[in-house]
């Protein structure tokens, strides 16, 4: 969409080549372990055992290309925007003294110093308000695009069909008339009596309509449960005090910025 000229993606410059070398590695990879998984014939509790399984329903077991493009969606999709979210999420606790205290009495009364498990979701509350909180600060997927499919009016402005319309959740989320301070960091803006139908619609971290994100409750379990878990123990601080800088690449990431874990209980049992 950017580049609209596919011949200039064909040009053996150094970035294309590095590209063509990344997506072969990514091949490789992604065809090895499903390789050894099928070798090792073991039933492992995983995601890939899942997918290669099939639908226990209808006995179909996928094939080779199925699994690969599944297991290319997956980490395409699934990896980096979670990933994502939790550093954003521990640069804002940092900074956020309030916000972590809150966090770290949740986590404490819940967990009592062992990792969070999918059964602990429903009782980390606030850990699920931060974590929406970073996602309208700084959703990774910072830009969404469209295509028209046939000639629209929006806001007084028309589009022809087959138009390219670029949509940002960045600056819809902070849109001052429907996220009241919205340069403000506050996990309550999202308490069930606080929550509008308006902030509801303008949130766009996850999209909207028929392509909206099919991880959003696998991606947001993971990082609460990661959120959680590293929380009980640990105390991330940044290692050179400094601001936190959004750089739009594909997805929004902090400018890299290294943070250092600081046990949480000094002298406690070792749970890393
Ligand atoms: C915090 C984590 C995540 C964020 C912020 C996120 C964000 C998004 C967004 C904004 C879209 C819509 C793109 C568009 O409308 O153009 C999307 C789509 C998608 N996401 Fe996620 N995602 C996350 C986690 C995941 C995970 C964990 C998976 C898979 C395990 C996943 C799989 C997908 C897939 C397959 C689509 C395409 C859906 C379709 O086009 O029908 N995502 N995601």
């Amino acid at each position: 969409m950017l580049l609209p000229v596919p011949w200039v993606h064909r040009v053996p410059t150094p970035a294309n080549r590095r590209f063509a070398r990344a997506c072969a590695a990514l091949e490789e990879a992604i065809g090895g372990a499903i390789r050894h998984y099928r070798r090792a014939e073991e039933e492992r509790d995983d995601l890939l055992s899942r997918i290669i399984a099939g639908d226990p329903a209808s006995g179909r077991r996928p094939d080779d290309r199925e699994v690969r493009d599944q297991v290319m969606s997956i980490l395409a999709a699934g990896v980096e925007t979670t990933a994502t979210l939790l550093t954003w999420t521990f640069h804002l606790l940092a900074r956020n003294p309030e916000a972590e205290r809150r966090l770290w009495v949740e986590v404490d009364a819940v967990l009592a110093g062992r990792p969070a498990s999918f059964d602990d979701l429903a009782r980390l509350p606030y850990a699920k308000r931060v974590l929406t909180e970073v996602l309208r600060l700084y959703p990774p997927t910072w830009m969404l695009s469209r295509v028209t499919v046939a000639d629209t009016t929006i806001a007084g402005t028309t589009l022809p069909r087959g138009a390219d319309v670029v949509i940002s959740p960045y600056a819809l989320q902070r849109d001052p008339t429907v996220f009241p301070d919205p340069d403000t960091f506050d996990p309550d803006r999202w308490l069930p009596e606080r929550v509008t139908g308006r902030q509801k619609q303008a949130f766009l971290a996850f999209g909207a309509g028929r392509r909206r994100c099919m991880g959003e409750l696998f991606g947001m379990a993971e990082a609460t449960i990661a959120l959680a878990t590293i929380s009980g123990t640990w105390n991330l601080r940044p290692a050179r005090p400094g601001p936190l800088r959004p750089v739009p690449r594909f997805l929004l990431v902090p400018a890299a910025q290294p943070m250092l874990p600081h046990r949480r209980h000094p002298g406690g049992e070792d749970h890393g």
